[in-house]
């Protein structure tokens, strides 16, 4: 007789409703379709006013006083470092658990990037570990509000501060969020976004930089725009590439963005239930609580998974069980940043001006790293989305492997 899905039997979460993603509302459609038949469908044409006004809107939603839409959260990040003013060689921090763009971004500049370790209860950037990783060289942070999980900004600051090095918060997880009332993203010199499809603000593809500071505005403006002002026909005043932002989708970002609060309300309500129910499980742990934030976006749901618990049975092993009881859940990044092909000494060092410093990345082992890659369970933002309180389904397949683990030891 077998109890476990993966096994033939019931799935646990059957009642789970986990809503399709990006939704294409008639808010969506009235809005591309207004920008479409305008047959202005490129920012800088007479009376194109979408992305304008998705710029204020969302500039608005953060008390920011600027934000300027870019292609994507790649090249967001891209830009504000050059406006940063970093130069080739130059070294800036960045976690060594995130999306590779946080950190390719700073080597597609010229620059390297120093992994820090992030702490397994937030998956956000360890204070203690910034601090030791600071030289002469460093010049900034990237930071990421990992997963839509505020960075501690009490404890990042005065860092920041005391060694003068610029702060770029990498919000892409985090519409939303809000630390001691605080919008993420308008705590450092930039807040950079991204609104790729699988975002709680998606617009398939697409990003913005937020700011407060008028002259790192300027210039991100200026740099936004091939290096000219918007308006000033073929006078460029800097070299610089061309990273606007279509009129279509900024059109599909207002709509989008309208439902944003709502949704994430809704996310919100529903990782209290999980949690409060995930708390009592022996072997789950939830992200640490923290009463500084005050306002969650997400990206993804985060949660760890202590093997010892379940019998010794792997978390990999305990993923595909999950999925099978109609749970969808992964483990997050395969590698941690520092062992990608990609930051290995040849690399980098085709874009660093010659003579840098390089670490050799493939030796290095970074413990809280580490922990999150041997036993994260990642689920979608759009879980936390399910109807009423089905969420609830979550812990009921986790208890449901754990009081049947035995079926898979005995494998
Ligand atoms: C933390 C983080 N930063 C930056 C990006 C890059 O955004 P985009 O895919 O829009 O270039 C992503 C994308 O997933 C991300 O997860």
């Amino acid at each position: 007789m077998t109890d476990l899905a993966i096994n033939g039997g019931p799935e646990a979460a059957a009642d789970l409703e986990i809503p399709r993603w990006p939704q294409c509302t008639e808010t969506s459609k009235e809005y591309v379709l207004d920008s479409l038949e305008s047959e202005k469908w490129c920012r800088i044409i007479d009376g194109a006013d979408w992305v304008d006004r998705f710029e204020e809107e969302f500039a608005e939603f953060h008390d920011a006083e600027h934000a300027i839409a870019v292609s994507n959260g790649t090249v967001a990040i891209e830009l504000a470092l050059r406006a940063c003013g970093v130069k080739p060689g130059d070294e800036v921090l960045v976690p060594a658990y995130t999306f590779i763009a946080s950190a390719s971004a700073i080597a597609c500049m010229g620059a390297v990037p120093k992994f820090v370790d992030v702490d397994p209860d937030t998956f956000n950037l360890d204070p203690e570990s910034v601090r030791e990783e600071i030289t002469a060289d460093t010049v900034g942070i990237v930071g990421v509000h990992f997963g839509g999980y505020p960075m501690d900004m009490d404890e990042l600051l005065p860092i920041v501060e005391e060694h003068e090095l610029f702060l770029i918060e990498d919000a892409a997880h985090a519409q939303g969020s809000a630390w001691r009332g605080e919008r993420v993203g308008t705590f450092g010199d930039f807040g950079t976004f991204s609104f790729q499809q699988s975002k709680a603000l998606p617009a398939g593809e697409g990003g913005i930089v937020v700011t407060d500071d008028d002259v790192l505005a300027e210039e991100a403006r200026l740099v936004h725009n091939i290096g000219r002002a918007v308006g000033a026909g073929y006078k460029h005043t800097m070299l610089a590439s061309n990273y606007r932002l279509p009129e279509l989708q900024g059109a599909l970002l207002c709509a989008q963005l309208e439902k944003l609060p709502e949704e994430n309300e809704r996310r919100q309500r529903n990782e209290e239930l999980l949690v409060s129910e995930l708390e009592t499980i022996d072997g789950i742990h939830t992200l640490r609580a923290d009463d500084r934030i005050t306002d969650r976006g997400y990206c993804v749901y985060n949660f760890r998974y202590d093997a010892e618990a379940f019998g010794g049975l792997s978390r990999d092993r305990f993923l595909e069980a999950l999925t099978a009881e109609g749970v969808p859940a992964s483990s997050g990044y395969g590698l941690p940043l520092y062992k990608q092909p990609a930051f290995s000494r040849e690399q980098l060092g085709a874009l660093v001006p010659p003579g840098t410093d390089i670490p050799v990345n493939r030796h290095r082992h970074l413990p809280g790293v580490e922990k999150i890659m041997r036993t994260n369970v990642r689920l979608s933002h759009t879980a936390l989305l399910a109807e009423d309180d089905t969420v609830l389904a979550i812990p009921r397949a986790i208890r449901k492997i754990q009081e049947n683990v035995d079926e898979l030891l005995l494998e």
